[in-house]
Order: structure tokens, then C-alpha cells, then sequence
């Protein structure tokens, strides 16, 4: 007999489930063809059944419909693609998790206010495109030190500085101090978002009591990933799965005690799953 104990926080975040809901919502509702701008989430498993539900991806502006209704997602969308979509002529709903929306006006009313808008985060991940497209042609995002200074910005521009929502704290923070102690005159806005971290938190604090600790994601997904990683440093039996099926009734053989999580774009469903077949 052993003990099972789950993260609280395991799973989609509050801006997530927000998105999936809504095109499960606008699926349900006969007449119209829903399409989602991009993946909903990275999630295979989700994807597809949102592909039996007749809900079809779209990849760009290039491919948007005159009729239909367009889910934006919770990454959200430039200024500009925003635009073109509420021209199309589609009904859009807007699922943009508000914390993302939220750093939308931050980077508007700074540009606005003549501020250069520095994005701490990763420019190729969509949201900071989508943030990056509320600012102007000044607008950069910058993941170090190196790539700040090569920008070349003069001391005397006033900058305003914004993060990802998933960027890691402490790598925001140093990266903040250093560019003041190089002397620019800096607007701070820590936008990073709790969930990650939450998230992550838990999960070391379970590993480190369990004897298997089994974390829940798909195999592409870098926040699962990082999951795994910091359970493992806790609990060298950390199994990293995609559903049940990928479990080992082997891996919980006399065992006390068992762990479980899962990254941010895991279904509550899968979760649930695992969790009932895991139970003594
Ligand atoms: Fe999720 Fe929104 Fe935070 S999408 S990670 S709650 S910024």
C-alpha cells in the first residue's frame, strides 16, 4: 500500500484552460467552423481530438477564412495580425491569457511615451512575437547580457523593460541589475507569470518526499521537460510519461510512496487517469 499525492498545480495554468475552453465551447455550438490561430496548446493528444471535433488550425493571416470564428490563443497576436483577423470578416474570440494582454498595453503606452521597449524573453516563441508587435520598430527581445549590448543603445534612451510571462526569475533579475549598473535610466516591469514557478515548485517540494515521482507531458513539451529535470535532481525514479499507457506497473513495485505532475499543456483528463490507475 503506498501513498499518492498530486501537485495542486499540475497542468494547464489559468491562462490555458481559459483558451482550451473556449474552443471547446465554440466547437460544441452547431453552425460554424472553428479554427484556432496556431496550436491551441502543444499537446498531440488534445490537438487531435480538437481535429475530430472539426476544428482546424491556422497557421497565418494567409490562410484566414471570410466566415467561421477564429480562437486567438492564449500566447496572443501582434498588433497588426490582431487587426487582419477582426477584418476578416470571421467571428474571433479572443483568448489571450490576460497577463499576456496585460504586457500588450504595457509595451503601447511605453512606446507611446517614447520609451525603447526591451522584451526580456525568447524572440522566436510566439508570445513574445505577439508582444513585440504591440511596440514599434524599436522593439527588441533579448535572452542575455551579450545580446543587450550588442543592440548598441545609447545611456541617455530611456528604456522600458518587459519579460515573457514563463522567463525565469532570478535570470530576469540579473539581467535587469546589470543593464541599470551600466547606467540607463530603466522602466522595470516584471511581467513573469506565477504559474511556471508554482508549478515547478511543487513538483521539486513532492519529488523530494517520494519514492516515484511520474511526470505527465508531451515528450516536445520544454516546460514537462524542465519538469523532469528538477524532480529528477529530487527523486532519482522520476518517470516521465505521455499517458497512461507509457506507465511500467514495474516502476511502482513495492514502492511507499508516489508523486505525480504534469506541464502545462496536460489535459486534467490524462491527469485524472493516471492518477486513479496509480491508486493502491
Ligand atoms: Fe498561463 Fe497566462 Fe501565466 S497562459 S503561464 S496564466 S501568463
Amino acid at each position: 500500500m503506498y501513498k499518492v499525492r498530486t501537485a495542486k498545480s499540475a497542468g494547464f495554468c489559468f491562462g490555458v484552460k481559459k483558451a482550451v475552453d473556449a474552443v471547446y465551447r465554440e466547437a460544441e455550438k452547431a453552425g460554424e467552423k472553428v479554427y484556432t490561430y496556431g496550436p491551441i496548446i502543444h499537446n498531440d493528444t488534445v490537438i487531435r481530438d480538437l481535429e475530430d471535433r472539426g476544428v482546424e488550425v491556422i497557421e497565418s493571416t494567409g490562410d484566414l477564412k471570410n466566415s467561421g470564428t477564429l480562437v486567438i490563443r492564449s500566447h496572443g497576436v501582434s498588433r497588426q495580425i490582431q487587426e487582419t483577423c477582426l477584418k476578416s470578416g470571421m467571428h474571433i474570440v479572443d483568448a489571450t491569457c490576460p497577463y499576456v494582454k496585460k504586457i500588450h498595453r504595457i509595451v503601447q503606452k511605453r512606446c507611446d511615451v517614447g520609451d525603447r521597449v526591451i522584451i526580456i524573453g525568447n524572440e522566436k516563441h510566439p508570445e513574445v512575437a505577439g508582444i513585440r508587435g504591440w511596440g514599434d520598430s524599436k522593439t527588441t527581445a533579448i535572452e542575455s547580457m551579450e545580446e543587450f549590448l550588442e543592440l548598441g543603445i545609447p545611456k541617455e534612451e530611456p528604456l522600458s523593460i518587459v519579460a515573457q510571462t514563463t522567463f525565469n526569475h532570478n535570470k530576469f533579475k540579473e539581467i535587469v541589475d546589470k543593464i541599470r549598473d551600466l547606467g540607463y535610466d530603466i522602466n522595470c516591469f516584471n511581467t513573469i507569470c506565477n504559474a511556471t514557478q508554482e508549478r515547478q515548485t511543487e513538483a521539486a517540494e513532492i519529488a523530494s518526499e517520494v519514492d516515484v515521482m511520474i511526470v505527465i507531458g508531451d515528450k516536445n513539451s520544454s516546460n514537462t521537460n524542465k519538469l523532469v529535470e528538477i524532480c529528477k535532481k529530487e527523486c532519482a525514479d522520476t518517470v516521465f510519461i505521455q499517458t497512461l499507457e507509457d506507465l511500467n506497473p514495474q516502476d511502482l513495485v513495492s514502492v511507499r510512496s508516489v508523486g505525480i505532475t504534469a506541464g502545462a499543456s496536460t489535459p486534467k483528463h490524462i491527469i485524472e487517469e493516471v492518477q486513479s490507475n496509480v491508486r493502491p
